[in-house]
């Protein structure tokens, strides 16, 4: 949804100072005015204090928190309270609690840990939601909702497994169907009903744990079931509430839910963001990895502007080893999501509780709410940094390259029986491709297989492992109408079920190459080819191909592989399709992505970057262009910049040669 300006707020847990509240919460109101803070996320964990007992309901504190919030001009992002429950709860309902993969039930606790097949527990949350968006759904403080907290899946206990089997009874019609799309011959595994196929119990050995088919479907059907748990909470809001959005705060590569389809399912997509920065020159790549999941979490939500709705104004307390951000960082974290689609800068959280196992965690205030901190100043920077940088708000990017990142092959590689057995690295190998693409100058959308490729000049592609339905179509089709593809080693393997295929593989004609044979190698063994008068280093994975029509552009240099292609071409229609037939170093990728992208007309938004600086862009509805540069360096850095720009976050214009602080990102507007 587009704002006209920034949120900038956090998590706020007023409930937990309620024996406090005259002085607390007035004390809030205004540390929250100091901080340029505009929203607070409420209730997210208050189901205790909203129905203390079952079926009597407190809504007094909380409508005296709305008002008050409104009082004080603040937004009021509005939680489901479904990620945790009150004990009374498990006690009456045992039903809401989980079962584990060795079938052996969840005692009360902890939090995100409910039985989504629950019938008492989807009851209750109905009910629940339904009174919330009845009672606030018109306050004039709501701005949206946030449904439940970081959704995870995972139960199987006997209702969910039934609901596995009705979900399998539908995809698959028949049980001859479903045996034929698991292989189930194999092994004797033929079932002659739906009411014998239970859920995995993976990673333990006590049951099913091997089948690739069968643990793909698992994490299918968790995904849809957990979706449609989401829709079941959405109902009573959109009902209610039909003007007000809906969002649900994602965990980027979180493996357990498809967030493309949940992401279709919100208004506006949110995440929480967490790099564990170091203080040192390991930040480039803590930097580099944050980028690569912002730019996914926007790919869930259709390439619109999202909300980072958490982030650490300190250092969090969960990490092994919590290391302190040091001066600046907080500024570097929040105007980098920005840079890459985010219209908020939230944190987790207001005021620190006094304990929990939070109480050591980052927050804005300290329990005794001073404001002579550290954490307090930088909060009160970004606040004046997004105000001299308010214009950017509900801008879009527009950026000519897709990468896929595809969660139904990510578990179809999470279980595949070959190469790196359960260490396939399909996230860090799109990760790598994605830095790539950045040192290169070029900002990237990430998509899905279903996504539309015609707003993009080049579709990357790495490790697509298994096809889904009509993907090698497409691509072949963008490939003829003019657009550049890129695959790897490890791609269109299986088919949508996860089988091998028996015909010719749907993308032997669009690469012109056969894949012949898969190695993998461990640690130490390499093997090298010559691109643009480089030799350069491959390690773990190698790809022994015959070209069907391609041409190869690098051989491998060595061992019995020696002449084989590694790299290859092949036109297709007006288009090209290449390949990389090995594993390399993302030093590697920038060159081969940089050069043939650049080559095809594909221009990146600034040449020639120095080391650790990327760019990313914005575009404002009348095509005002905004520019990010990111020095994730811990020293400055210099960047050559050809046309003339204003710089937004500070005065002065731009041109030249712009100088880079250390860690800082300056955010500049066409000329
Ligand atoms: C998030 C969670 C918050 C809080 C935070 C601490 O994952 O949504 O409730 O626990 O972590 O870092």
């Amino acid at each position: 949804m587009a704002e006209t300006f920034f949120l900038h707020g956090a998590d706020y847990n007023p409930e937990q100072w309620m024996k406090l509240k005259d002085t607390v919460w007035p004390e809030d109101m205004r540390r929250a005015k100091e901080a340029g803070v505009n929203v607070l996320s409420v209730g997210i964990f208050s189901w205790a204090f909203l129905e203390p007992e079952d079926g009597v309901y407190d809504f007094s504190w909380l409508d005296e928190v709305m008002d008050m919030l409104h009082r004080n001009g603040l937004k009021a992002i509005l939680a489901t309270p479904s990620g945790s429950r009150p004990p009374w709860m498990a006690q009456k309902y045992p039903s809401v609690l989980r079962m584990d993969n060795e079938r052996k039930p969840y005692v009360y606790g902890a939090r995100h840990n409910a039985c989504y097949s629950s019938p008492d527990f989807r009851r209750k949350v109905t009910e629940m939601n339904t009174r919330l968006a009845q009672r606030y759904g018109n306050h004039p403080a709501l701005h949206m909702w946030h449904v439940s907290n970081e959704y995870n899946y995972d139960c199987h206990c006997p209702r969910c497994q039934k609901a596995f089997q009705e979900w399998l009874k539908q995809r698959y019609g028949t049980i001859d169907n479903l045996n034929d799309s698991w292989w189930n011959t194999f092994w004797s595994h033929r079932f002659s009903g739906f009411e014998q196929v239970e859920s995995p119990t993976t990673p333990s050995f006590l049951g099913e744990w091997e089948s690739p088919n069968h643990n793909l479907a698992w994490r299918r059907f968790c995904s849809d079931h957990l979706a449609d748990f989401f829709l079941l909470e959405c109902e009573p809001l959109r009902k209610y509430s039909p003007h007000i959005p809906v969002t649900a705060n994602l965990m980027h590569t979180f493996p357990g839910i498809d967030y493309f389809e949940l992401g279709r399912r919100m208004d506006t997509v949110s995440w929480d963001n967490y790099p564990r920065w170091k203080n040192d020159e390991r930040d480039r790549d803590i930097s580099a990895w944050t980028d690569f999941r912002h730019d996914l979490m926007r790919g869930t939500g259709g390439q619109k502007p999202f909300l980072m709705m958490e982030s650490c104004p300190g250092a969090v307390n969960w990490d092994d080893v919590n290391t302190l951000p040091p001066p600046g960082t907080v500024l570097y974290q929040s105007l980098q999501a920005v840079a890459h689609g985010s219209d908020s800068v939230q944190y987790f959280q207001f005021r620190a509780g006094r304990g929990g196992s939070e109480q050591f965690h980052g927050s804005i205030l300290p329990p005794d709410g001073s404001t002579d901190t550290r954490a307090f100043r930088e909060v009160c920077d970004v606040a004046a940094a997004l105000e001299s940088i308010r214009e950017v708000c509900g801008s879009v990017t527009r950026n000519p390259v897709a990468l896929v990142y595809d969660w139904h092959v990510r578990w179809a590689l999470d279980y595949a029986w070959t190469a790196h057995r359960f260490h396939q690295k399909y996230e860090e190998t799109v990760q790598s491709h994605h830095a790539a693409l950045q040192r290169a100058g070029y900002g990237v959308d990430i998509i899905d297989q279903t996504s539309d490729l015609s707003p993009y000049k080049a579709v990357i592609a790495p490790m697509v492992f298994l096809l889904r339905e009509g993907f090698a179509e497409r691509l072949t089709a963008f490939a003829r109408e003019g657009g550049l593809v890129y695959l790897t080693y490890m791609s269109g393997y299986v088919d949508e079920e996860d089988l091998r295929f028996v015909t010719t593989p749907p993308l032997e004609a669009l690469t012109g190459v056969r894949t012949d044979e898969l190695d993998a190698w461990d640690k130490g063994r390499e093997n090298c080819f010559l691109w643009q008068g480089r030799e350069w280093p491959i390690h773990e994975v190698a790809q022994l191909c015959t070209l069907k029509g391609a041409e190869a552009l690098a051989v491998y240099e060595n061992q019995f592989y020696k002449g084989l292609p590694v790299l290859t071409r092949n036109p297709v229609g007006k288009g090209l399709c290449f390949t990389l037939q090995a594993r390399v170093e993302t030093g590697c990728l920038t060159a081969v992505l940089g050069g043939l992208l650049q080559e095809h007309g594909v221009e990146p938004l600034v040449k020639e970057l120095p080391a650790g600086v990327t760019a990313a862009a914005r575009y404002g509805a009348d095509g005002t262009e905004y520019l990010f540069l990111q020095n994730a360096n811990r020293e400055a850095a210099v960047c050559a910049l050809p046309d003339s720009w204003v710089r937004l976050d500070r005065t002065g214009t731009a041109g030249g040669e712009i100088r880079l602080d250390a860690f800082s990102i300056a955010v500049l507007k066409r000329g």
